[in-house]
């Protein structure tokens, strides 16, 4: 098998990140974590002063800068993008960064790089729509705004941060409200996605019921 494209798109605290890291792993695949890059991206725009108004200047400063991936860590000019950009806030900050056409563009066209004829699971908003249209297999996942909700207050509980479950639910809605409503690729399935709603199942049933999709579209 040369190339295999599985991508793996729904909203925040679907378990994207989860199953697609825990499936890479399982059938020896490379990963790549879209948000990551939005994150990354958004932090550095809005450290520096620009904002998502400013389009000629973000266009400037993506043409400029260069993003790598090391061994699963993502740099931004040199500069390693680490848990800084795992908070809630940076989080609303993509999503708003993410609207941007000329961000859609850069990031777009790296990911298409970086994916090329590689064996890889892909995660994001738009990546069996738009990123990857021609991925082997297409998988939306998703969960009620509550399950997410309870999902991402056990993480950041987990991590030590004392975040109100009540934040976390606006938060998210926010963020989905934001990604499934922009012009430019829109949070949702594309038309050959497979559903998975993982509000009830476990994170290795999904993983399972994935690798029994790999097998049959491999055949
Ligand atoms: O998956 P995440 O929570 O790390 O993503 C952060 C934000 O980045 C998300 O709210 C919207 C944006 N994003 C996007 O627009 N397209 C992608 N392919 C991935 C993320």
């Amino acid at each position: 098998m040369e190339k295999f494209h599985i991508a793996i798109d729904g909203p925040a605290g679907s378990g994207k990140t989860t199953v697609a890291k825990r499936l890479a792993k399982r059938l020896g695949f490379e990963y790549l974590d879209t948000g990551a890059m939005y994150r990354a991206v958004a932090l550095f725009l809005h450290e520096n002063g620009i904002p998502p108004e400013d389009e000629d200047r973000i266009n400037e400063v993506l043409s400029r800068s260069r993003m790598s991936f090391h061994c699963g860590r993502l740099f931004l000019n040199g500069r390693e993008m680490g848990e800084e950009i795992r908070t809630a806030e940076v989080g609303i900050l993509a999503s708003t960064y993410a609207k941007i056409p000329i961000v859609r563009k850069h990031l777009t066209r790296l990911q298409r790089e970086i994916a090329d004829s590689r064996k890889i699971v892909v995660e994001g908003r738009d990546i069996g729509t738009v990123v990857l249209p021609d991925a082997e297999l297409k998988i939306f996942l998703t969960a009620s705004v509550e399950e997410r909700a309870r999902r991402r207050w056990r993480e950041l509980a987990k991590k030590g941060e004392n975040v109100s479950y009540e934040v976390i639910l606006k938060q998210l809605k926010v963020r989905d409200d934001q990604d499934s409503k922009r012009e430019i690729a829109p949070l949702k399935p594309a038309e050959d996605a497979i559903v998975i709603d993982t509000t009830k199942v476990t994170v290795e049933e999904v993983v399972g019921r994935i690798i029994e999709l790999v097998e049959e579209r491999s055949k």
